[in-house]
């Protein structure tokens, strides 16, 4: 018996198991929550002038996640799964192709903070 096949054998075989073991540890991408970390932001940001009693702003509404998800004046503002794709960032970021940047008074958004709402439209916009 050739030892060195054995010990090569061995060697193997507890690189694989702890291989394994690492690609099996849960993965902890945090989910970002709308009640949590988006709704506030809309709400100081954003309700002075997006709300269902007023309907003057393109009928962009933030009052309710359901008036959130609406279609405005451009169609969804919100595209599950493509963040940076939605009309909510875009015009956060000052990249939408009509209009002013949001919010069209008052401080911008932070990027990190526009980013954390980009991310929840990433995994999905859920009401959570
Ligand atoms: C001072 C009032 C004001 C504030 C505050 C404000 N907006 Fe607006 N918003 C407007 C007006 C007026 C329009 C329409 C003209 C334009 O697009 O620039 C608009 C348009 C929009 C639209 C386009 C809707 C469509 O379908 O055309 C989006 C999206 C939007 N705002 C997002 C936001 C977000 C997000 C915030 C908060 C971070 C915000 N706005 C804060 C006044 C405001």
């Amino acid at each position: 018996m050739n030892y060195t096949a054995v010990i090569a054998g061995i060697a193997i075989i507890f690189f694989t198991l702890t291989a394994s073991k690492t690609k099996d540890a849960p993965k902890t991408a945090a989910s970002i929550s709308f009640s949590k970390d988006v709704m506030p932001v809309l709400t100081k940001k954003c309700l002075d002038c997006h709300t269902t009693e007023d309907e003057s702003s393109n009928h962009f509404n933030v009052d309710t996640y359901e008036a959130l998800i609406k279609d405005s004046k451009h169609g969804p503002s919100i595209l599950p799964g493509k963040g940076e794709k939605s009309m909510i960032i875009t015009k956060m970021r000052g990249t939408a192709d009509f209009g002013s940047r949001m919010p069209k008074r008052g401080s911008l958004v932070p990027d990190s903070v526009i980013t954390i709402i980009s991310k929840w439209i990433d995994q999905g916009a859920k009401k959570n």
